[in-house]
């Protein structure tokens, strides 16, 4: 599947909404079941919190480094698709109740709120398991360079793992109540969010066969995006609202978290933010690669709103 005809001259936003339309289907088309079966409540949960909502944003990085890098889409959408698994099960338990007890996401009651605290930590579970199983199926590893799949499951199960978003998700729970230097909530933001949106930018880049060099210069420029991205949602919890959010703001100082906006005050957190995203802009510049889409998605990301 090369990219769908026309994408280069397409606006940006038309661009965007197709993107997430392709992963939207493609999604539907993974967690597809069978209604007789006697466990379809996970599998319900499962689609309820992957379907339906969510900016994809992650989804829509690693397909656009492939397309930008000159790959197929054939290849990017399998790793598009795992990474938005991951990040639903991540949202899923990032909500109980014994994590950050929230009860609305992308517009809806959480996971636990309609199915019940056992379905949602399983729904989660299930998410996880699907992600790996989806990017090693047999036709996943035909649409991809030769060797491809066991480095998009390294790089996205190393960016998930106990060194990347649960690592940072650990400390976050760690830390509550407590006070936490920045530079300690730098590294907790770069692992708990930061590490998932590297790994979707390195997906793409894998996806396309691009070699080691322009690897190193796509993750520099998610570096920045990523601790640019969180620092962001700290700010939106904020100064931000449940109706355009889809979540309740105030969850931080409900959970008395450390955040960019505690330690730098809202506008500090602000000119952090975009000194982070003006970096990340001149990095992608210097990747060589085609950046009209990938240039205002990250101006997109920069003035997000929700
Ligand atoms: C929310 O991520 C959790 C964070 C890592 C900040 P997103 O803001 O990407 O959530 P969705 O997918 O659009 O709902
Ligand atoms: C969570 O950060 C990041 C994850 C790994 C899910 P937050 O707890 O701030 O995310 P939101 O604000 O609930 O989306
Ligand atoms: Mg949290
Ligand atoms: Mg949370
Ligand atoms: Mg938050």
């Amino acid at each position: 599947m090369k990219a769908a005809k026309g994408t280069k001259t397409m606006n940006f936003e038309e661009r965007y909404r197709q993107d997430r339309e392709l992963v939207e289907q493609a999604l539907d088309r993974a967690t597809a079941f069978d209604a007789a079966i006697q466990q379809k409540t996970v599998m319900q949960a499962m689609r309820y919190s992957l379907l339906g909502g969510g900016k994809r944003i992650r989804a829509v990085l690693t397909l656009e480094f492939c397309r930008a890098l000159g790959g197929n889409d054939s290849a990017a959408l399998p790793p598009a698709c795992a990474i938005e698994m991951v990040h639903a099960f991540s949202l899923i338990h990032d909500d109980l109740p014994c994590m950050d007890d929230d009860d609305l996401r992308r517009g809806r009651p959480t996971s636990h709120k309609v199915f019940g605290e056992a379905m949602a930590v399983l729904a989660g579970d299930g998410l996880l398991n699907l992600a790996y199983e989806h990017l090693s199926r047999e036709e996943t590893v035909r649409a991809l360079p030769h060797g491809a799949a066991l480095r998009l499951i390294r790089s996205l199960s190393g960016a998930s793992g106990g060194y990347g978003m649960l690592g940072g998700q650990v400390i976050d729970v760690e830390n509550e109540g407590k006070p936490a230097p920045l530079d300690q909530l730098r590294s907790m933001h770069a692992m708990k969010t930061g590490a998932l949106i590297r790994s979707a930018c390195e997906m793409g880049c894998i996806s396309a066969g691009a070699d080691t060099l322009i690897l190193e210069k796509a993750r520099q420029y998610a570096e920045k995006i990523g601790l640019g991205f969180q620092i962001t949602d700290d700010i939106l919890d904020v100064a931000g609202d449940a109706q355009t959010l889809g979540k309740n703001a105030g969850s931080d100082e409900k959970g008395h978290k450390t955040t960019y906006v505690t330690l730098l005050g809202l506008e500090g957190a602000k000119r952090e933010a975009d000194r982070l995203f003006g970096e990340a802009l001149a990095l992608l510049a210097g990747i060589g690669c085609d950046v009209c889409f990938l240039d205002p998605f990250t101006r997109l990301l920069a003035r997000r709103q929700s």
